[in-house]
């Protein structure tokens, strides 16, 4: 791999500005200065540092983020704050991307990736990834209504088709205004839809977990982390990708 991409993938320096700071000395490989940009370095090996700091290569980024209200699940859009606005600039720099989306006004547990084949994996239909979801109803829903709703309703799927939703664990709270959905597939606007087919209506909601993530590690909205690497090893397991087969 290139001296310059390699700085690139850690998402610190542009690729032009990982080529002046390495004509300009600052780039050691193994101790050595190294001024080529085009030099090619064994990222799996070779240590190599920016002004004496040693970075680390990893291959693809994996961030969770907290998502407040109003930002839209997507990489660009003309109208609406991104939920890639919450990020530093070095992390925009990454391409990364939701995976798998909230409403504008859904809040939670969102992962963002440039792991294309991950996301892929983790969002097919045959994937069954779970997510938990906290709603609030308009009114209160009769556990018996919730019993149908768990064991599956037909919904429309926006082609003119009918599907019916697979099973899923319903709780509810006290009141019967509130609880939690868990769902093992992601359908448009699923919660909410399933919601409507009992007359009801979602107030608000929030996902909670998603893949064996929860959202406890970043309470505040906006807030993001990485993953960790035992996280990342465990979400690639889930996905069945060997970590292997994610190497250069
Ligand atoms: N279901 C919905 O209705 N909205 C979301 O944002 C996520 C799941």
């Amino acid at each position: 791999m290139r001296l310059d991409k390699f700085l690139a993938s850690t998402g610190r320096l542009t690729r032009s500005q990982a080529a002046k700071a390495a004509r300009a000395g600052e780039i050691s490989v193994c101790g050595e200065i190294v001024r080529a940009p085009d030099r090619h370095i064994d990222p799996e090996v070779d240590e190599i540092a920016w002004r004496g700091e040693l970075l680390t290569y990893r291959r693809f980024t994996y961030v969770l983020l907290n998502k407040p209200d109003g930002y839209v699940s997507a990489t660009e859009d003309g109208r609406d704050p991104t939920v890639l606005e919450l990020l530093p600039d070095e992390l925009q720099r990454q391409a990364l991307f939701p995976c798998g989306r909230l409403d504008k006004h859904t809040l939670g547990l969102m992962l963002l990736t440039n792991n294309g084949p991950l996301a892929h994996r983790l969002l097919a239909p045959k994937s069954h990834v779970t997510k938990t979801y906290a709603f609030t109803l308009r009114d209160p829903l009769d556990p018996e209504e919730a019993v149908r709703l768990e064991k599956g309703v037909w919904l429309e799927d926006g082609a003119g088709e009918r599907y019916m939703t697979k099973p899923c664990t319903i709780t509810l709270e006290a009141g019967c205004t509130a609880g939690t959905v868990v769902l093992t597939e992601g359908k448009y606007h699923q919660v909410k839809r399933l919601f409507e087919e009992a007359g009801n209506k979602v107030v608000t909601l929030e996902r909670t977990t998603f893949a064996g993530l929860t959202l406890e590690t970043i309470p505040e909205r906006g807030q993001w982390r990485y993953l960790t690497a035992e996280e990342e090893q465990a979400l690639l397991a889930h996905a069945g990708l060997s970590s292997l087969s994610q190497k250069v």
